[in-house]
């Protein structure tokens, strides 16, 4: 009950104002301004950039295919919003050289950038709808009825990896579903699994403990976890954790 009743508050504040933004049970991040000028808060520029979303632009150049030859792969699901409700809520987007990211697709490329990793964007099969109301209604759908969101792509190469970060918004108190599609297609036993998340104030919300679930025979380590209000100012500690990590 009581669980149902937080639910309904974070509905409500979801569809209100700013919902899950002001708070923040994460004490990861609290720092210097980004350390990459080239990354800009797109808030200014959000109406301008909003026509220009498209989910599959954003993943072209990202597929892991072992080009790089690197043992690590940084494996994300994230969905930048076309910023038309940027008032009500919306996720925030960044842009690099005109692009738009959503937040945890701005973790995922500093991440691979600092290890050398491959990238791997998780997508579905059915996409989703650029607005934040949309998004919000097409995930509880698919969280009310324990969906499995077909994925649209797939690491043809997990040998090759020995670490895999994993990254993925909070969504609805949880992993996005598609997040569970994820975690049944692969079996990353003997392998070290590091999470990431964004998120509007839940922090990781116990996903870890699902992601520990699903692969009891990978080495988890802990995970990076920062409010969406405090990403733009994250990449001073994105690295530095990154920089302290055993792998
Ligand atoms: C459908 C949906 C549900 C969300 N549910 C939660 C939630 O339960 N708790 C929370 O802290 N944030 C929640 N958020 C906020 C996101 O976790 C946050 O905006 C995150 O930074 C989005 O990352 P992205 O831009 O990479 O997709 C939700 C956002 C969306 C779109």
């Amino acid at each position: 009950m009581k669980k149902r009743f937080i639910v309904t508050a974070f509905i409500l504040s979801l569809l209100t104002l700013s919902a899950c933004g002001d708070s923040s049970d994460d004490s990861s991040v609290n720092t210097n301004s980004t350390s990459d000028g080239e990354r800009v808060q797109a808030s200014d520029s959000r109406d301008e950039a909003a026509d220009s979303v498209s989910q599959e632009s954003l993943a072209e150049d990202i597929q892991a295919d072992g080009e790089t030859g690197s043992n690590i792969l940084v494996a994300y699901f994230s969905m930048p919003e076309d910023g038309t409700d940027a008032d009500a809520g919306a996720s925030r987007v960044f842009t690099e050289d005109g692009e738009i990211q959503g937040n945890v697709e701005y973790f995922a490329r500093i991440i691979a950038e600092q290890t050398g990793a491959d990238l791997f964007r998780i997508e579905t099969v059915q996409q989703y709808p650029g607005d934040h109301d949309g998004i919000i209604n097409q995930a509880a759908e698919e969280r009310d009825s324990g969906a499995r969101p077909e994925l649209a792509t797939h690491i043809e190469n997990l040998d090759d990896y020995d670490t895999i970060f994993i990254g993925y918004p909070i969504w609805w108190y949880d992993m996005p579903m598609a997040m569970n599609t994820f975690f049944e297609e692969y079996d990353f036993s003997g392998k070290t699994i590091v999470p990431f998340s964004s998120h509007g104030g839940s922090g990781f919300s116990g996903t870890t403990e699902d992601i520990a679930a699903y692969e009891p025979d990978a080495n988890l380590l802990d995970g990076f976890t920062v409010s969406r209000e405090d990403v733009p100012d994250s990449a001073d500690n994105l690295i530095s954790w990154v920089e302290g990590l055993d792998i």
